[in-house]
């Protein structure tokens, strides 16, 4: 049975393999079989205040950098968030039905309060409910991310299901978070803690260039070695056998960890590995992405084209929560 498929990425900077692992690989497979609804969030770029020139560029870029990594306008709706004004009007309607208390407690939220003391905006606060809104607009079931996005797909069946509970309704899905290896995943950094991000400065790009990655991935954080044989990894070496488990070969992937079990190992030589690992799998997206990138006629029509296609969808559910609500024609 096809399912509704939603998913989205900011627009805060080029993409890194946390968002290709953890999103992206899954819209591919995704787009093959189901309606699958993918977009650009760039109004949730706006908590932290880009330029006009970087909001109007990054947005340009994750589309560039989605059609590279494959996501295909003839198989999913590719669009951008602030295309479609419904979002926002379902955003609003949700945020009455949103509350305090469980805004302040979502992790994402004191997390951002903590790194941007100076700029807690209520866009940042109501953050979830404007993702949940993007989600239910199409009546989403599944909703491919990574990990760290758990809590507001959490959040998000809430504000559905108290939607259909306060008016009597059983009328939004409750969408759950997907990956099709069963798992959500977290791409550890190269800066030996925590995930792999934009902010973090930890991240390698899609677009890197391959001695840009050499320069990433040898700088990686490790430790003074194993002294005894099978010793439990530290969290540096461990996030290092996770990036290697999905870019190298298994062969590649056991050699190292037979020469850490047996203390043999040099991290130096399993770097460069990794490095030049990277880049086979990176450099045939950077191209596309280089070549997408002056073809600006072509990106035009896929954003009208998925606007469009978007809108049809998100108008649709839009004037029927309108009636459910009770905004009645006179
Ligand atoms: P964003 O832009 O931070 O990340 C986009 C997607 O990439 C995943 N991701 C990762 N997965 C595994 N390991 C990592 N290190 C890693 N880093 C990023 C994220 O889990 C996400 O799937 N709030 C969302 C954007 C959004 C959205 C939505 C997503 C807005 N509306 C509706 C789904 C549905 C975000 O900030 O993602």
């Amino acid at each position: 049975m096809s399912e509704i498929i939603v998913s989205g990425i900011r627009s805060t900077g080029n993409l890194h393999l946390g968002n290709y692992f953890g999103a992206i690989q899954n819209f591919l497979k995704l787009q093959e079989q189901h309606e699958c609804y993918f977009f650009i969030a760039d109004f949730h770029s706006l908590t932290t205040h880009p330029t006009p020139s970087d909001l109007y560029g990054n947005t340009r870029q994750v589309l560039i950098e989605y059609l590279a990594c494959g996501l295909d306008p003839e198989k999913c709706t590719l669009y951008r968030q602030s295309d479609i004004h419904e979002i926002p009007e379902l955003y609003l309607l949700l945020n009455m039905n949103a509350y305090l208390g469980e805004l302040e407690r979502c992790t994402t939220f004191k997390e951002k309060a903590r790194k941007q003391p100076n700029n807690i905006n209520a866009g940042l606060l109501t953050y979830p409910v404007l993702m949940a809104a993007d989600i239910i607009i199409h009546k989403a079931t599944k909703v491919p991310v990574g990990k760290d996005q758990e809590q507001h797909l959490e959040m998000t069946r809430n504000f559905a299901a108290r939607f259909n509970r306060m008016y009597g309704v059983n009328y939004f899905p409750e969408p759950v978070a997907y990956n099709f290896g069963e798992q959500l995943i977290k791409i550890p950094g190269l800066d030996g803690s925590g995930k792999m991000g934009k902010s973090e400065g930890n991240a390698i790009n899609l677009i890197d260039d391959p001695d840009t990655i050499r320069k990433k991935v040898m700088k990686a954080v490790t430790d003074t070695g194993p002294t005894e044989p099978n010793q439990p990894m530290t969290e540096p070496i461990a996030n290092l056998f996770t990036l290697m488990k999905i870019m190298s070969s298994p062969e590649t992937y056991q050699y190292f960890l037979d020469r850490y079990n047996d203390c043999s190992i040099r991290y130096g030589e399993m770097k460069k590995q990794l490095a030049e690992d990277i880049i086979v799998f990176t450099q045939p997206i950077r191209e596309k992405i280089l070549s997408l990138s002056s073809n600006q006629t072509y990106l035009k029509k896929v954003v009208q084209v998925g606007a469009e296609k978007a809108r049809v969808s998100a108008s649709k559910t839009l004037r029927e929560v309108r009636e459910i609500i009770g905004f009645k024609d006179f």
